[in-house]
């Protein structure tokens, strides 16, 4: 069986306040492997195919203006159960609640904005990891 993969996305917040290298450092220290990465700020039309599932949602604009709003470091990340295992090394999506230990929960705060700044996106599935992989590595 092929080995599992999944695509992390450092997101501007993080990249801007220089915590790329602690996130990366945590996902080869949990054993994963980084096999692509590549750093770039990302257009209106990969964000909307990213977040497509999103697009009803009150936080969508807020959200697509955010994450275009400066680099962000794609990575393609390899191993097995590696989906599972990175949403659980990211935590929750707000960081106020998000557990200590995980990426949200000891780097991220709420910032009082119209979206949620929590520094990573990790894909949730399967099939979400091969569309989006797609999308970010093509
Ligand atoms: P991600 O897709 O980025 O890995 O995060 P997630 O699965 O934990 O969260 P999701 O529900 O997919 O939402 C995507 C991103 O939208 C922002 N968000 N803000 N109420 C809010 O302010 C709100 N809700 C969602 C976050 O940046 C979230 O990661
Ligand atoms: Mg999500």
């Amino acid at each position: 069986m092929a080995t599992e993969e999944t695509l992390v996305l450092v997101k501007p917040d993080g990249v801007a306040r220089g915590l790329t290298g602690q996130i990366l450092a945590r996902i080869e220290a949990k054993g994963y492997e980084i096999v692509d990465i590549r750093k770039l700020t990302p257009g209106r039309e990969v964000l909307a195919a990213h977040y497509a599932e999103h697009e009803s949602k009150p936080f969508y604009e807020p959200l697509v203006e955010f994450m275009s709003s400066g680099d962000v470091v794609a990575v393609r990340v390899a191993g097995h159960r590696v989906i599972e295992g990175f949403r659980s090394l990211a935590g929750a999506t707000e960081p106020t609640t998000a557990a200590p230990g995980t990426i949200r929960g000891d780097l991220g705060r709420d910032w009082g904005l119209k979206v949620q700044q929590n520094l990573v996106h990790g894909s949730d599935s399967h099939e979400s990891a091969a569309r989006e992989l797609a999308l970010w590595f093509s």
